[in-house]
């Protein structure tokens, strides 16, 4: 801001200051009406609509998918991508951090008394790309599966099979493909290679310890059963 820009600007600061009206009691009235208002709507709204209880937490699920609420999408999405576990704190603190600073600095960095966003191109463009970065990622993150789906191209007639192993918490000690746990049970990646489903079956019926035993599943949902021992036995190395 050169010195005839800052005398302008004070010439006008001053002059609409003479015109002004007082912050007591005009903005305080303002504030004050607004902030009742937001309050009678949520009031209005709980009492009519209610507010949603999810169902019951279950503390001994295995297949809980933990997800952030939606407006924390973005810092999620920028986790799953960063992958490297040494990354990962610098996803977590380090980009909001940076992110947080970089703001704090803005008005030390850029002096310009220009406020129309068509004149402060830079600025504009940055604040432009910010939004369409977190709404990408906010997307992006909204849409991504559970961490433990399980990524192995699948044909169609094993997908429940896929579901079924995903829903039964299984991954929470085997591994296929890119996900689930490496322990305490084998690897099932390629476990239609050394065992047909008939063995497949006795084993989850039949299990060796500490593998829990699946004899009430097939018990119960027979099908769910047979469709999850199909796809075990459908997982080869030449992926079916
Ligand atoms: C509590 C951990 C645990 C869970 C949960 C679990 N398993 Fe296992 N599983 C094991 C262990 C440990 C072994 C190895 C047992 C042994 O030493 O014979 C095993 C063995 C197996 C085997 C035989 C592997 C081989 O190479 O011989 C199959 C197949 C299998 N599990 C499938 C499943 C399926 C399908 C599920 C989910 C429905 C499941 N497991 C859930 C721990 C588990």
């Amino acid at each position: 801001m050169d010195r005839r820009e800052k005398e302008d600007y004070l010439r006008e600061y001053s002059q609409l200051k003479s015109q002004g009206k007082p912050f007591f009691p005009y903005a305080i009235l303002k504030d004050s009406a607004m902030a009742i208002i937001v309050v009678a709507v949520t009031v209005v709204m709980a009492l009519f609509l209610g507010a949603e209880l999810g169902p019951k937490a279950d503390p001994t699920t295995t297949t809980y998918t933990p997800r952030p609420e939606w407006y924390f999408f973005f810092l999620f999405e920028l986790l799953r991508v960063i992958e490297p576990p040494e990354l990962v704190l610098l996803a977590t603190l380090g980009v909001p951090t940076i992110w947080l600073i970089m703001l704090l600095l803005l008005p030390f960095v850029d002096r310009s008394s220009e406020r129309n966003p068509l004149k402060r191109p830079v600025a504009t463009t940055m604040g432009i790309l910010t939004m369409v970065m977190m709404a990408f990622l906010t997307i992006e993150g909204a849409t991504a599966g559970a961490p433990t789906a399980i990524e192995l191209s699948t044909s169609p007639q094993y997908e429940q099979g896929r579901a079924a192993v995903a829903s039964s918490g299984c991954l929470g000690c085997h591994k296929i493909g890119e996900n689930g746990n490496g322990g305490p049970g084998p690897e099932l990646t390629s476990i239609g290679e050394r065992l047909p489903s008939q063995a497949i079956a006795r084993t989850l019926v039949n299990p060796t310890r500490p593998m829990p035993s699946y004899a009430s599943l097939r018990q119960r949902e027979p099908e769910k059963f047979a469709k999850l021992v199909a796809y075990l036995a459908s997982l080869k190395r030449e992926s079916p």
